[in-house]
Order: C-alpha cells, then structure tokens, then sequence
C-alpha cells in the first residue's frame, strides 16, 4: 500500500526485493512477512535478546531497528545458521552441554555468541559471560551456556595452534 517503501535486503544468503511499511521491525519483518520465526520476539524492547540477529556478522537486537533501515544490509538469522542434521558447531555444542531447556532463548543465545566470537572481545569465562549479558534466559541455563560458548572458543583456538603448528 502508499506507505510501503522497497528494501532490498539479503536474508539467510538469499536476496529479497520487499516494500516494507516504515514503521515495521527487522523482527516483524522475519516472522510476520517472511514467515522465518526463528528470532523470537520476548519483549519487543531491546531487553531481553531473544530477537538477536546477525547483520552484516554484528549482533543486533531485531525489535529494536526498522526494517527500512537495512536497505542493503545481509541478515543471517538462526534458520541461516545451521539446520537439523546440518547444526553448527555452536548448535551441536549448545545440545552437548545441554544449553537450553524450554528453547525460547536459544536462536538469541547462538545468534548473539556467533556474534561474539567474531568480536573477538571475549579471551576468559567471565568476559564471555560478561558480553552475553544481553541474552536473558527465564529457564536459568545460563552456566551451561557459557560452558557451551567456551567449548567452542577453545576449540577455535586449538585448531588454530594446529594450524599455526
Ligand atoms: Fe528484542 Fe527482547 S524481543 S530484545
Ligand atoms: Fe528457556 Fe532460555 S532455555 S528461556
């Protein structure tokens, strides 16, 4: 309709030409018009993590930014970042060190460590901890989360010293 604006934006490796009213979320965006419900709407505040996504390989909370603002940006949300049967190293390492319970959290939690490690911020447990403060989770999984976030950093790491070798 009149107010909808064209956003080109790449989801997930797959480009879209959308119009988009002005006023609608990033987040509203992937559940409601694109239907990828993945990134969970907690609160809808910027408070809370669960909308996290990765645009351009940084983590945002999607509640909080328009969508017509991410003309041209690339968004990778949790349905880009692995599959069943396909997970990612940080999915895979979220299930051994049994880093969920009811899931809600989850996609924010991987989204947003994927997002730190590229940061390269975090070097220790408390710093990890530290810079996923923005991911609540109501479930308290939180030692276990960072138990799984760890293990893949060190894991990183190790490779790279084979490497390096
Ligand atoms: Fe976006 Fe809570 S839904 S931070
Ligand atoms: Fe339930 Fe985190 S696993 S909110």
């Amino acid at each position: 309709h009149p107010a909808a604006v064209p956003v080109a934006i790449t989801i997930n490796g797959r480009a879209y030409e959308l119009r988009v009213d002005p006023w609608v979320t990033l987040l509203d965006l992937l559940r409601e018009q694109l239907g990828l419900t993945g990134s969970k709407k907690g609160c809808d505040h910027g408070q809370c993590g669960a909308c996290t996504v990765l645009i351009d390989d940084k983590r945002i909370n999607s509640c909080l930014v328009l969508a017509v603002t991410k003309h041209g940006s690339a968004v990778t949300t949790i349905e880009g970042v692995g599959a069943p049967g396909d997970l990612h190293p940080l999915q895979q390492a979220f299930v051994e060190h049994d880093a969920f319970q009811c899931g809600y959290c989850t996609p924010g939690q991987i989204c947003s460590a994927l997002g730190l490690i590229a940061e390269g911020q975090a070097k220790t447990r408390d710093e990890v901890r530290e810079l996923m403060s923005g991911n609540l989770c109501r479930c308290g999984a939180y030692t276990n989360i960072t138990d799984a976030i760890v293990d893949v950093m060190e894991r990183a790491a190790a490779a790279c010293g084979r490497e390096d070798a």
